[in-house]
C-alpha cells in the first residue's frame, strides 16, 4: 500500500487499541490499585474485594479496567507474585453462566478441560489449579449488566463472592472482582443476599467534557495521522459534537468520527482532515450503533438488524411489525444464503438488551434513535466485508 498523506498507524483508532496513557482516568486507576496493591504486601492472606465500576457508554470503564490489570500484575510480578488479571466481557465470552466460566477457565489455562464440567466444577477446579500453581487472580465482568437482565436466575456475583468459603482457612486465589456495568440498575435483578455484597465498592467514570475528550483524541492524533493533518479546529469540533447529546460524551464516537473524517480526507485527495469532513461525516453516522456493538454481534443477529434496517427503510416509518421483519429476515438470508434461525424472537430480545433496537409491541420494531439510510449502507457494508472475509 502506498504511503497514506494523512494516516501515519489507523490501528490506533481502532475501538480495541489502548493507549499507554488514559488521560483523565488516573484518578480511577489509582483507586483500583489502592485497593488491590495493598494485597500484595500479604497475598496469602488476602481476603478477595468485590468493586464496581459504573458508568455511562464511552467513559473508558473497559479500557481503564484492562489497562488496570496490566499495571497490578506487572507490580506484583516486581514483588515476585504471580497475579493475573482476567477480563471477561459477558456480552462477548457468555450467554449463560456454563458458557461465561468454561470462557473465564479458558483464558487461565488450557489445562482444565470444561466439557463435561458443572459451572460449580469449574470453578472448583480452577481454585485448586491456581492453588497448585500459585497463581492469584483478579477477575473483571465486564457488561455484567447485560449478563444479569438475560440470565436474572444465574447468581454469578454469589458464585464469586462465595469462593472464600469453599476451603475455609487456606489462602484464597482469587483476590478481586470487578464488575462492570453502565448504571447500578442490574442490582434490581439480584438477590438480596448478592446485593448486600455489592453496593460498598463503588468506582465512578463520569462522562467526559469536551476539553477532556479533546484530550483523548489529540492524544490519538499523534499516533495515529501524519504531522499537522488534524487541524485544532477540527479537533475542537469533533470534541464538542462528542460531549453534547445525543453522542452525550461516548469518546468511541470521537474517535470513530476522527477514523472516518480521516478516510473521507482520504478518498477525496485532501492532505488535511477538516471541518467540513467531520460534518459530513457526522451527517451520516448513527450515533446510537457503533461498529463495535455490530461486530460484537454474531451473524445470525446481524442478519435480522440488516433486515430490520431493509424493513424500515422500506416502510419509510420508524417502526416495523414482527412480522414483517421476519419476511425481511428471511429475504435477507435467501440474498446472503444462510439459513435462517428458528429462534428470531429470542434474536430480537437480545438486540433489545444490547440497547441497538426498540420494541414497543409486536407491531413496532425499531432501531434506537436511528438514522436509517445510511445504518442500512453501513450495515451492508459490513455484511460484504464479512462474507469477504468468509
Ligand atoms: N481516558 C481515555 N484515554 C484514551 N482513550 C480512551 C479513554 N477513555 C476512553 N477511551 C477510548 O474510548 C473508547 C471507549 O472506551 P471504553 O470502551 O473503555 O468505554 P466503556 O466505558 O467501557 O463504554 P461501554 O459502556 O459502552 O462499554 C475506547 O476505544 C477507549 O480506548
Ligand atoms: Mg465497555
Amino acid at each position: 500500500m502506498p504511503k497514506s498523506l494523512i494516516f501515519k498507524d489507523r490501528n490506533k483508532l481502532s475501538p480495541y487499541y489502548i493507549p499507554r496513557r488514559l488521560p483523565h482516568r488516573d484518578q480511577q486507576i489509582n483507586m483500583l490499585l489502592s485497593i488491590y496493591e495493598g494485597m500484595l504486601e500479604d497475598i496469602w492472606g488476602a481476603y478477595p474485594r468485590f468493586i464496581e465500576v459504573v458508568g455511562p457508554a464511552g467513559t473508558g470503564k473497559t479500557c481503564t479496567t484492562i489497562r488496570f490489570g496490566e499495571i497490578i500484575s506487572e507490580r506484583a510480578h516486581n514483588r515476585g507474585i504471580n497475579l493475573q488479571h482476567v477480563y471477561v466481557n459477558c456480552k462477548v465470552d457468555g450467554a449463560t453462566r456454563y458458557v461465561l466460566y468454561s470462557n473465564l477457565v479458558k483464558k487461565v489455562t488450557p489445562k482444565i478441560s470444561t466439557k463435561s464440567l458443572s459451572p460449580e466444577e469449574m470453578i472448583r477446579q480452577l481454585i485448586n489449579y491456581l492453588k497448585f500453581e500459585e497463581i492469584f487472580l483478579i477477575i473483571t465482568l465486564d457488561e455484567i449488566d447485560y449478563f444479569v437482565q438475560i440470565n436474572p436466575k444465574e447468581h454469578v456475583i454469589y458464585d464469586l463472592t462465595r469462593i472464600p468459603e469453599m476451603q475455609p482457612g487456606t489462602p484464597i486465589p482469587i483476590i478481586g472482582g470487578i464488575f462492570v456495568a453502565r448504571s447500578l440498575k442490574w442490582h434490581d435483578l439480584l438477590e438480596q443476599g448478592e446485593r448486600s455484597t455489592l453496593g460498598r465498592g463503588i468506582i465512578e467514570f463520569p462522562r467526559y467534557t469536551s476539553r477532556q475528550i479533546r484530550d483523548i483524541l489529540a492524544d490519538r492524533v499523534k499516533e495515529a495521522f501524519q504531522p499537522n493533518v488534524v487541524s485544532d479546529e477540527t479537533l475542537d469540533l469533533i470534541s464538542d459534537i462528542t460531549a453534547n447529546p445525543p453522542i452525550n460524551g461516548d469518546v468511541r464516537i470521537g474517535l470513530e468520527l476522527l477514523y472516518y473524517s480521516g478516510i473521507l480526507a482520504e478518498n477525496t485527495g485532501s492532505i488535511k482532515v477538516t471541518p467540513e469532513h467531520v460534518r459530513k461525516v457526522y451527517s451520516e453516522i448513527n450515533p446510537t450503533i457503533t461498529a463495535e456493538d455490530i461486530l460484537s454481534l454474531d451473524k445470525d443477529s446481524r442478519m435480522i438488524l440488516l433486515a430490520l434496517a431493509r424493513g424500515l427503510k422500506a416502510s419509510k416509518s420508524a417502526y416495523i411489525s414482527l412480522r414483517d421483519l421476519r419476511k425481511f429476515y428471511n429475504i435477507v438470508c435467501e440474498e446472503y444464503n444462510v439459513k435462517p434461525v428458528e429462534e428470531v424472537e429470542e434474536r430480537i430480545q437480545d438486540l433489545i438488551y444490547r440497547g441497538i433496537i426498540d420494541m414497543k409491541s409486536l407491531l413496532e420494531i425499531g432501531i434506537s434513535g436511528a438514522a436509517l439510510i445510511d445504518l442500512e449502507r453501513f450495515l451492508d457494508n459490513l455484511m460484504r466485508q464479512l462474507e469477504q472475509s468468509g
